[in-house]
């Protein structure tokens, strides 16, 4: 089977977990893997020492996300090309893993159309509209590029930035760049590994929920999860049969959550 993975930001401030990656090189051994990355807490705190303090807004839809301008989109490319993308790939290769690090650039893997202007609501709670900045929307994929990567038996590492009509890097959100390659390459699951053990609602982990279960509860889902619900929607609904969102502490996270044991499982039907 073909599983993408994303691995959230929130949980590789020292890089993926032992346990995760001894989980993964079990999997390997029967699946193949694809994996997309998060690390906006780490751009976040190495702008703040390069004295650039971040921005972030949030849409009329309550997603909230990072105010990405020149400056930014330069320091978002080091940190997360570089420092987080070249940490997961060394953890995995330590473990015996061939791993690839690719971002969105490289081999027009990810191709996105550039946001003009985004629309925001403002601290007083109106809409307001700004310029886009350096983020964008993806509109085709490199399945070509990444088939043959898994073909030659590499893992690829896929950093969220993808490149714009006019050549230049876009910042991209990494759940919804996990679901748009998934369902590109008609993976069987998307795995989203964050912080948390999975969606929760009244207090407790749901174990599981249909995509139309979800819809009418989406304005109780908090910010960071509701990227993930609507990142998981967008899979489903574009053939992903099954979106697993679960956490990547304790023994064996990928198998037990593939299994059923953790995590919260969402299905069209
Ligand atoms: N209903 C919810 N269930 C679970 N987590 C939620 C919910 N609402 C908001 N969250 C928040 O979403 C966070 C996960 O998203 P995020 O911080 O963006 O992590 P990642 O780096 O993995 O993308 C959790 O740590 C939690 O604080
Ligand atoms: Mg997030």
């Amino acid at each position: 089977m073909l599983f993408v993975v994303k691995l959230g930001g929130s949980i590789l401030a020292e890089g993926p977990s032992s346990e995760l990656v001894t989980d993964v090189k079990k999997l390997l051994g029967e699946h193949k893997i694809i994996f997309v990355h998060g690390g906006g807490s780490e751009v976040t705190g190495i702008a703040s020492k390069l004295g650039k303090e971040q921005k972030f807004i949030v849409s009329p839809q309550g997603f909230r996300s990072r105010y990405t301008d020149k400056e930014t989109i330069e320091i978002f490319t080091m940190v997360m090309a570089g420092k987080m993308n070249k940490n997961i790939v060394l953890s995995l290769e330590k473990q015996g893993i061939n791993a690839i690090g690719l971002s969105g650039l490289d081999g027009f893997l990810l191709k996105a159309l550039r946001k003009k202007r985004l629309i925001i609501i403002d601290e007083r709670g109106r809409k307001k509209v700004i310029d886009g900045g350096y983020t964008g929307r993806i509109i085709e994929i490199n399945t070509d590029l990444i088939c043959s990567i898994l073909k030659n038996n590499y893992t690829p590492v896929i950093t969220p930035i993808a490149i714009s009509e006019e050549f230049e890097p876009l910042n991209i959100d990494g759940d919804r760049t996990a679901a748009a390659i998934a369902s590109n390459l008609a993976a069987d699951k998307l795995i989203l590994l964050t912080d948390v053990g999975g969606l929760i609602l009244n207090k407790k982990i749901i174990s599981e929920i249909k995509a139309s279960e979800i819809k009418p509860l989406l304005s109780e889902i908090g910010h960071g999860m509701s990227t993930k619900v609507h990142a998981s929607l967008e899979a489903l609904k574009k053939g992903v049969k099954e979106v697993i969102i679960t956490s990547d502490s304790g023994k064996n996270p990928l198998s037990s959550a593939l299994n059923r044991k953790r995590g919260t499982v969402i299905s069209l039907e």
